[in-house]
C-alpha cells in the first residue's frame, strides 16, 4: 500500500513538473509552414519556398500617429508562415515622444526587449502578495526581460522616437491591457462591484467605462 501512495505522489509531482514547463511544444519535424488554404495543417514541403521564412520592412519606422503614440510590426506565424509551430514571435516597436503601452501582460510568453534607439522606462510587477515593482530606464543597446504573465508598464522617455525589437517565446503571446480588461469588458463588469474593488465612487467607474 505504501508503494502505491509513493507512485501516486510521484505522478502528482510529475504533473506539476509538466505544468511548470507547459510552454509551446517542440516541433516533431523540421518545419510545418502554415497552409494558407486551410486545407492541411502544414503546407506540402515540396511547395515550401525561402519566402515562407521571409519578411521585410523591419528597417522602416511605424506610424505612431495614434492615441498611444505606438506602432508595432510583427514577425509571427501570421506574417512569416515558416514560423508556424516554432514558439517564437518577434516585433519592431516604435514609440513617439510620450508614447506608451498601457499596463498589460502576455499570458503565454516571456518578453525580451532590445532598445535600438532612444530610451524606454519598462517595469514589471510581481504577483500577490509582494506586488514588487521592478522598474528600469532602458537605453540604446540595453536589454530588459519581462517574465511570462507579469503585468508591465512601458513608455518612451526620449525627446525623439524610441525604437526597440522585442522577442516572445510563444507563437501566440497574447496581450491583455488592464484598462481595457477592467473597463471595456463586454458585457461590462458591474460598476458597483468595480467601485468597491477600486475604492472609488460608482460615477467615476461609469465614466471610466464610458471612456474605454
Ligand atoms: C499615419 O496614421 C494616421 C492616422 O491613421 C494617418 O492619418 C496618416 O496618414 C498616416 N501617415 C502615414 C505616413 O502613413
Amino acid at each position: 500500500m505504501a508503494s502505491i501512495s509513493v507512485v501516486f505522489s510521484i505522478l502528482v509531482l510529475l504533473n506539476f513538473v509538466c505544468i511548470a514547463f507547459a510552454f509551446d511544444a517542440s516541433p516533431l519535424q523540421d518545419f510545418c509552414v502554415a497552409d494558407s488554404t486551410g486545407k492541411a495543417l502544414c503546407k506540402d514541403p515540396n511547395t515550401v519556398t525561402p519566402n515562407d521564412f521571409f519578411l521585410s520592412g523591419f528597417h522602416l519606422p511605424g506610424n505612431t500617429s495614434n492615441p498611444y503614440g505606438a506602432a508595432v510590426v510583427t514577425a509571427s506565424a501570421t506574417t512569416v508562415p515558416g514560423l508556424n509551430g516554432l514558439g517564437l514571435t518577434f516585433m519592431r516597436v516604435d514609440l513617439a515622444p510620450n508614447g506608451f503601452f498601457p499596463p498589460h501582460f502576455h499570458a503565454r510568453a516571456t518578453e525580451l526587449v532590445v532598445v535600438l534607439e532612444g530610451s524606454l522606462e519598462i517595469g514589471f510587477i510581481t504577483s500577490y502578495p509582494s506586488y514588487k515593482h521592478y522598474n528600469k530606464i532602458v537605453g540604446k543597446g540595453d536589454v530588459f526581460a519581462v517574465p511570462v504573465g507579469l503585468v508591465h508598464n512601458v513608455r518612451n522617455l526620449a525627446k525623439g522616437n524610441s525604437v526597440a525589437v522585442v522577442a516572445f517565446n510563444s507563437q501566440n503571446p497574447g496581450v491583455t491591457n488592464l484598462p481595457n480588461a477592467l473597463f471595456a469588458a463586454q458585457p461590462d463588469i458591474d460598476s458597483v462591484y468595480l467601485s468597491k474593488a477600486f475604492q472609488l465612487d460608482v460615477n467615476t467607474i461609469k465614466e471610466l467605462q464610458k471612456k474605454f
